[in-house]
């Protein structure tokens, strides 16, 4: 749906996008990640044509961006700018209807649409007539994210939406951004420096360095098939954390032993990721889980087993 072709974006000297490809399928969130400075915020602005290319083409959907006038190109495209950018001399309200107002909805449109996302991010209605500035961190970045979702656009791009929160609130956001059924349908870039948020919500991660992307595929490519030593080096404070996150037991099934005792015990599905098995052993103080794939095939797995099966999974991918 969206596409990059060698993309280049100097300051004068300084290259701060330097030829970069890459594509995202419809309905995929795609993540630039990488160090503060590598280009990540000039590569998102060149996509809604904030800023201009020195060199090579964009693409939605077939179409060179450049063949639209940037106004109607952005009606499609919502964006939620890093730290927020909300107006503060505006109200909630206001702040929401900025693109409303430029489609022209009448009013009536814009209050309900506005107050249907507001129960979506869960925000209390009272805040549409407050300034930014009355609201928490978070409460804000949701704002922004009311105001980028308005019109429904089919692309969102997203600048560091979760970047001033605490981990806590940070977690909690995750997993309603995962259940967003309004961001579901929508196809996503995502820019963050943080590894562990790259690898939760992304479908395909571009590590990006010095305005170049260093490798992109998924999160389970950074993690066993590192293109170079940059990127091993860049997950490894993290690497175990991340493939707990990245595997799931459906992955590494062939390996587990090949039993379902008839005993009371917890039932996960396969899909869950090796992160939560474990927390689930930890939880539930359990001796045995059931692990059902497909609600078809049904094993009895203990901790040893679990772990057992990760590393021969891990000795295998190396
Ligand atoms: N308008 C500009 N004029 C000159 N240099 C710029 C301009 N905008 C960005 N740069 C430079 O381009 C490089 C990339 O900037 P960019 O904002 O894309 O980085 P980033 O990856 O988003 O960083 P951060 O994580 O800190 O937001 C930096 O070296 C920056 O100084
Ligand atoms: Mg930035």
């Amino acid at each position: 749906m969206i596409k990059a072709e060698q993309v280049s974006k100097h300051f004068g000297k300084v290259k701060a996008v330097d030829g970069i490809s890459f594509e995202v399928q419809e309905q995929e969130n795609l993540i630039l990640l990488g160090t503060s400075g590598c280009g990540k915020t000039t590569t998102l602005k060149m996509i809604n044509r904030l800023i201009e290319p020195t060199s090579g083409n964009i693409f939605i959907n077939g179409k060179n961006i450049t063949d639209e006038k940037p106004e109607i190109l952005r009606r499609s495209i919502g964006y939620v700018l890093q730290n927020n950018g909300l107006f503060p001399h505006y109200t909630v309200a206001e702040n929401i209807a900025i693109v409303p107002q430029l489609l022209k909805w009448d009013k009536k449109r814009t209050e309900k649409r506005a107050a249907e996302l507001m129960e979506k991010l869960h925000l209390s209605a009272s805040y549409l007539n407050v300034y930014p500035n009355e609201l928490s961190g978070g409460q804000q970045q949701r704002i922004g994210l009311a105001r980028a979702l308005i019109s429904d656009p089919p692309v969102l791009l997203m600048d560091e939406p979760f970047g001033a929160l605490d981990n806590v609130t940070r977690a909690n956001i995750h997993k309603e951004f995962k259940a967003l059924d309004e961001l579901k349908r929508k196809t996503i870039i995502m820019v963050t420096h943080d590894v562990q948020e790259a690898f939760e919500l992304g479908n395909r991660i571009c590590l990006m360095d010095e305005g170049k992307i260093v490798q992109s595929g998924t999160p389970a490519d950074l993690l066993f098939k590192p293109a170079n030593k940059f990127v091993e080096d860049f997950l490894k404070d993290q690497r175990l954390q991340l493939e707990f996150k990245t595997v799931c037991l459906t992955d590494i099934w062939s390996l587990l032993p090949n039993q379902h005792h008839k005993i009371d015990a917890l039932t996960l599905s396969a899909d869950t990721s090796l992160w939560a098995a474990l927390e689930s052993f930890r939880f539930s103080n359990a001796e045995t889980i059931h692990f059902s794939k497909e609600d078809k095939e049904v094993k009895t797995i203990d901790f040893e087993q679990l772990m057992s099966a990760f590393n021969q999974y891990k000795n295998k991918q190396a």
